[in-house]
């Protein structure tokens, strides 16, 4: 079994991709919806949630845990790593491989919650990988809220000018390729892609299920478990996946 972490609903679209390359894969997906925005939290705390996270996929026998989560990505997965006895994967290294891939030589852009951006884990990932690539960071923490809400139907005008005023700073910008380093933001794409019709748009959940190494063939069992608002999770988790959900709740208190 592996477990897949976000704050809320933005891993789902990593559930997703994943099920599709590892169908008989079970899961347990752990959304830590008491505590949601991560991006608005001191990094200690953000350590924090990520251990009691992985207290938690290790209580429920995981093998391997995704974190799902371009905040936990940034603060906390290089920590947890060590110490460990499963592995730990995480958004940032896959989609610093897909930015590598579409680098012509212009600037990229990597869109975060305000956590990540200022943590600065892409650019410096990024400049390991790449010889200083211009970089443009913009911290779009109302696009989580949006997802959150529900507030991403085609044409919604409140989700269409959120991305219209973070993203003006890049419209003048010759950009190679927008980094979505917040699994949420995979939601927001529809209203993104209007503004740069030709710039490939960087999606971290997807590119992290693509990356993971072949996942065992189990029964294909999917848990949800949420830390607050069961019934609001299963309804919208079931609207993305186009699948039914019944999430359970816990207490990730059980698991400091
Ligand atoms: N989806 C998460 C991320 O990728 C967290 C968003 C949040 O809770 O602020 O950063």
């Amino acid at each position: 079994m592996i477990g897949i972490f976000d704050s809320g609903l933005g891993g789902l679209a990593a559930l997703k991709r994943l099920t599709e390359r590892f169908p008989l894969a079970d899961t347990v997906y752990l959304a830590d919806t008491a505590r949601l925005p991560y991006g608005a939290h001191a990094p200690d705390a953000i350590l924090r949630y990520a251990k009691e996270a992985l207290a938690f996929f290790l209580a429920q026998g995981a093998e391997a845990v995704l974190f799902a989560c371009g905040t936990v990505s940034a603060l906390a997965l290089e920590r947890l790593r060590p110490k460990s006895p499963i592995p730990l994967y995480g958004i940032i290294a896959p989609t610093v491989d897909a930015a590598a891939s579409v680098y012509q030589g212009g600037a990229l852009a990597v869109l975060g919650t305000a956590a990540t951006v200022k943590s600065r884990a892409f650019p410096l990932a990024l400049e390991r990988r790449l010889a200083c690539p211009p970089l443009i960071s913009v911290a779009c923490p109302l696009f989580v809220s949006l997802a959150e809400e529900g507030l991403t139907e085609k044409g919604n005008p409140i989700a269409q000018a959120t991305a219209a005023y973070y993203l003006s700073p890049l419209k003048e910008v010759d950009l190679d390729g927008i980094v979505l380093g917040c699994t949420h933001f995979s939601l927001l794409a529809p209203f993104i892609r209007p503004l740069f019709p030709t710039v490939p748009l960087l999606d971290c959940g997807r590119l992290a299920a693509e990356a993971l190494p072949p996942l065992p063939r189990e029964k294909g069992k999917r848990r949800f478990f949420v830390t607050e608002g069961e019934a609001r999770f299963s309804e919208k988790a079931s609207y993305i996946l186009g699948a039914p959900v019944s999430a359970e709740r816990i207490s990730l208190s059980d698991f400091a």
